[in-house]
């Protein structure tokens, strides 16, 4: 099997086409070579994002300088079904998790990334209909025909993991994780990926943007309170703290960071550089709940 390195710090790419910045394909293409300036090589995808049209955006950047492709890692997901004028026979959002969608959907990212594999590739959500051994056998001839190299899951419980996990190795789940997004950490799920070797990214870090959102609320202040202490400490920003409290989780959380900021990426990449103390990863904890969390 080929063995992908993935960045600590991936690119989310969902806000970078019509759901957010949109940019242009040379605005994808400076960005890209910026974030691999910066040591960020793996950037996240879904099929739906842009309501089906990031993925292609993006890989007309790539169409523009091929020679990117072998210096990047890319992941995408499928099993998410949008109602889109992209695709017309969607008459509701439901999900899709069947061998005939999988398929589908990897040979249309393919095509939309110009590239004939993608690094790694996620069932986007838990699909109540999903027949473990269905999925397994999908994966397993993508991964052998060379299309897929990786398999993972996204925003699945510790035991819908552990069930598909009996069918067919899970390398990856990608799940919210951040300062208002605690529950991963007490839920098992993190426990289960250490225990068999899968490997975590978080998605929204910095919760989206929200702890800068509002002044007045309680939660947040607590949050930006401490990481405002420890960033003076650290000689950080305080989101730099945020990341690096993720970070410092046994499992080795990757942060999927969401900013179409490049001064934004360069800060992540310098948080994976702070180690902070038991007491002081404990504090920004019991800032986030509220109460004694020991
Ligand atoms: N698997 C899933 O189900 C799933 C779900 C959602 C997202 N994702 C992935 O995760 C990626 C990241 O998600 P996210 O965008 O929610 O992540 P995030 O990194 O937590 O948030 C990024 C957002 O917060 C803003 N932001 C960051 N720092 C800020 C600050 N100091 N002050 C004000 N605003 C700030 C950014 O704005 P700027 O652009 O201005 O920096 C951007 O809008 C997505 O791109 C996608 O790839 C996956």
């Amino acid at each position: 099997m080929t063995k992908v390195s993935f960045s600590p710090i991936i690119a989310g790419c969902m806000n970078w086409g019509i759901w957010g910045v949109r940019y242009d394909p040379n605005g994808y293409l400076s960005m890209i070579e910026k974030c691999i300036e910066a040591g960020v090589t793996t950037f996240d995808h879904a099929d739906i994002y842009g309501s089906y049209t990031t993925e292609a955006e993006f890989g007309a950047a790539l169409r523009i300088s091929p020679s990117i492709r072998n210096r990047i890692q890319l992941i995408t997901k499928c099993g998410i079904c949008l109602v889109s004028p992209n695709r017309p026979t969607h008459q509701i959002k439901h999900y899709n998790t069947s061998s005939d969608h999988i398929i589908k959907s990897a040979e249309q990212s393919l095509k939309n990334f110009h590239t004939d594999h993608l690094d790694m590739f996620l069932i986007h959500r838990p699909d109540p209909l999903l027949d473990p051994e269905e999925v397994a056998e999908a994966i397993s001839m993508l991964k052998q025909s060379g299309k897929v190299l990786h398999f993972g899951v996204s925003n699945f419980t510790a035991s819908q993991t552990a069930l598909l996990h009996q069918y067919h190795t899970i390398e990856t789940t990608q799940v919210e994780i951040s300062l208002l997004h605690t529950e991963a950490i007490h839920n098992g799920l993190l426990n289960l990926c250490i225990s068999k070797g899968i490997s975590v990214q978080a998605w929204s870090p910095l919760a989206g943007g929200k702890l800068h959102s509002d002044p007045d609320d309680e939660r947040y202040r607590r949050i930006l309170a401490v990481a405002g202490i420890l960033s003076e400490k650290y000689q950080s920003h305080a989101d730099q703290i945020l990341l690096a409290w993720l970070m410092q989780h046994p499992s080795g959380i990757s942060p999927v960071v969401g900013t179409t900021r490049l001064e934004r990426i360069h800060s992540a990449v310098e948080a994976c550089n702070i180690h902070m103390t038991r007491e002081e990863w404990f504090m920004l904890l019991r800032a986030s709940s509220g109460r004694e969390v020991a």
